[in-house]
């Protein structure tokens, strides 16, 4: 048979089970199911040819059922990281769940809303923004010993609105040790780390070996242009990862969830 609509009759049955079958329930068990604790779980969305945005932003890529694991991810979450280069990008506002949320984190004794933590090398974030003012939970801004709280103007004034933590190794107080932010999460009890980003951190966490789970989104579209990719950065080595599961979501994205080979999760 010639034409698409061929291929399509003929392969059909190869595509992965949709979404839309599955209840918020199956899917925060599908997505949650052999988490650790720590696990930091990093969520993106790609086109099929690796761009990490369009138009500059990530916005306009994944549609309807993206948005919705997007919101169930945060939901189960005890605390969304983000580099600052994507809270100033995408515009980042408090960290506020919606009211489903609220009552399934309250069903399952979880405070209201999870924390907010911020991760920048020069503090250049405004303490007067809704992200600090708004915020139902007070952030958390991890950044390097050389600018933290009680070395620098800037530092105080961020420490009026949230808690600022030094992440640096002994030996370099001038960087931001991505491993020390994953374990000074940990120490505060916020042991499931859903982190949205961006590409920078992404490479910082790879570099570290830090990352337990991709949860990654392909978008059907080709960017063809100067995209990002989902990391930028040095990796000393290939981290292998092993997908747990496919799910097909309106717009035919695939919604994937992978996890690092060496995780137990089957
Ligand atoms: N497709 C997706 O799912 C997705 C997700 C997130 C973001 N994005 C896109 O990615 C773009 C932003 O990219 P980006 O690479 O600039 O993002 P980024 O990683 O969010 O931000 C980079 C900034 O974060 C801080 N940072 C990151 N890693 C650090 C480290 N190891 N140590 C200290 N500080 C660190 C620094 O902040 P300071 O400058 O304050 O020091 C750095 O300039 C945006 O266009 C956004 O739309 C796409």
């Amino acid at each position: 048979m010639a034409g698409t609509g061929g291929i399509e009759a003929q392969h059909v049955n190869v595509l992965p089970p949709t979404i839309a079958d599955l209840s918020d329930e199956d899917l925060i068990g599908l997505y949650t199911a052999g988490a650790g604790e720590p696990w930091l779980r990093v969520n993106f969305v790609a086109t099929l040819d690796g761009s990490a945005s369009a138009g500059g932003l990530s916005g306009s890529l994944g549609g309807d059922d993206d948005l919705r694991v997007f919101d169930l991810l945060r939901r189960v979450a005890d605390v969304v990281l983000v580099a600052a280069g994507t809270v100033r990008d995408e515009g980042y506002g408090p960290m506020v769940l919606h009211d489903a949320d609220v009552t399934w984190r309250r069903a399952h004794g979880k405070p209201d809303h999870p924390v907010f933590a911020i991760v920048t090398g020069s503090l250049s974030l405004d303490p007067s923004s809704r992200v600090f003012t708004e915020a139902p939970v007070r952030p958390i801004v991890l950044t390097s010993a050389s600018v933290s709280a009680a070395a620098s103007a800037r530092g105080r004034a961020l420490a009026e609105v949230a808690d600022v933590v030094a992440c640096s190794a002994h030996s370099d107080p001038d960087s931001v040790d991505v491993g020390l932010v994953r374990r000074a999460l940990a120490e505060r009890g916020l042991g499931t780390i859903h982190c949205e980003g961006g590409p920078s951190f992404l490479g910082a966490l790879i570099a570290a070996d830090a990352v337990d789970e991709l949860t990654l989104t392909i978008d059907p579209s080709l960017e063809g242009g100067a995209g990002p990719r989902i990391a930028s950065g040095a990796s000393p080595e290939l981290r292998r990862m092993r997908p747990v599961h496919v799910l097909r979501g309106a717009g035919d994205v695939l919604l994937t969830r992978y996890v690092r080979a060496r995780s137990s999760i089957e």
